[in-house]
């Protein structure tokens, strides 16, 4: 018997009673699909996904062939505002790679852009019913407190999830963990009384001490200038090729001072960096190579956040300017903050 069988048990009668199972990732085995989500819930929140993102990607992309068939940028526009666009860029690569097929085994998955281990066995695991562990962030919490461990590196983590893992019964206890993590483990205040590992947790008289808590890091602040320039109807964009945004569309951001007049202030939190940024009207067209668009056109490319609130603040500046019959360049008439 499993040296685990009891805590086994306990787990698939928790989920049973607990589990998410009306999650629509839930209610297929279309590899695509829990493809799609596993991807989305890499970096976001499950209720993030499930509001604005997973229906509407899959009513514009209904199967991974649609997404290999389709430009970059169209799968970037469904993105957006989804962030961590590579990401975006992986999934659109993978559907190209596999034609729209995806490989049935954990270890086939893992060759492909942007799927890790952990994201290979989610899928192998719910759409093929592979045995494999899964170790995202809330499982990852769950075996650093059952196991008593502070830290740990990625090998030995990977070895906690093999020894507790369920090899019979491999879909519910995955999800199972995962749920447990997102809503009994949570990271402050758990819930110890209601966890179906309760019976041998050994982290369970102090959890917060496991895994040991991450030394705060204030994120350092970039200063930048939104650079507007227009010939009076079209406005200077260009597409981005940085490795966080590239693909995506944006208007021109300078490290120095703007001449011109000032629309307003943008801040954007990243993960590793917060942004702030003033709005400034130029006439003078920045040098790097850029397309000339109409506020209507740049609306439906694949914009970043701050950029999607740049062009809210121009617009609104535009709209004012022609509602006022008032000169454009003299027409800033307040500070603007989005
Ligand atoms: N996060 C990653 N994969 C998930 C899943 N299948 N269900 C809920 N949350 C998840």
């Amino acid at each position: 018997m499993h040296p685990y069988y009891a805590i086994h048990t306990a787990i698939r009668d928790w989920y049973a009673i607990h589990g998410r199972h009306d999650l629509p990732w839930r209610q297929t085995h279309d590899p695509y699909r829990i493809y799609l989500s596993e991807i989305m819930l890499q970096q976001t929140q499950v209720g993030t996904v499930l509001e604005r993102f997973y229906f509407p990607f899959l009513e514009r992309f209904p199967t991974l062939a649609d997404v290999a068939t389709a430009p970059e940028e169209a799968v970037l526009k469904a993105w957006e505002g989804l962030g961590y666009y590579t990401r975006a860029r992986n999934l659109h690569a993978t559907a190209q790679k596999t034609q729209g097929t995806l490989p049935q085994t954990s270890t086939e998955l893992e060759q492909l852009p942007g799927i890790g281990r952990s994201t290979a066995a989610a899928i192998a695991c719910f759409a093929y019913g592979e045995a494999v562990p899964i170790l995202d962030a809330n499982v990852r919490r769950v075996l650093y407190r059952f196991f008593r461990r502070r830290t740990a590196k990625a090998p030995e983590l990977w070895r906690m999830a093999e020894r507790l893992f369920d090899p019979e019964h491999p879909y519910e206890y995955n999800q199972a963990m995962m749920d447990i993590g997102a809503t009994v483990c949570t990271p402050k205040s758990p819930r110890c009384s209601e966890c179906p590992l309760s019976a041998q947790c050994r982290g369970q008289a102090h959890p917060e001490r496991y895994p040991a808590p991450r030394r705060c890091t204030t994120r350092p602040i970039r200063r930048r200038t939104f650079w507007i320039y227009t010939d009076g109807e079209r406005y200077a964009i260009h597409k981005k090729e940085s490795r966080l945004l590239g693909g995506l569309y944006g208007f021109v951001q300078s490290e120095v001072e703007i001449v011109g007049a000032l629309l307003g202030e943008v801040v954007q939190h990243y993960s590793h960096f917060s942004l702030n940024a003033t709005v400034v009207l130029s006439d003078e067209q920045p040098e790097e190579s850029v397309e000339l668009l109409t506020l209507a056109e740049i609306d439906t490319l694949p914009l970043s956040r701050v950029d999607r609130k740049v062009l809210e603040m121009v617009s609104s500046h535009q709209k004012n300017a022609i509602k006022n019959g008032i000169e454009y360049f003299e027409s800033s008439n307040g500070y603007n903050k989005f």
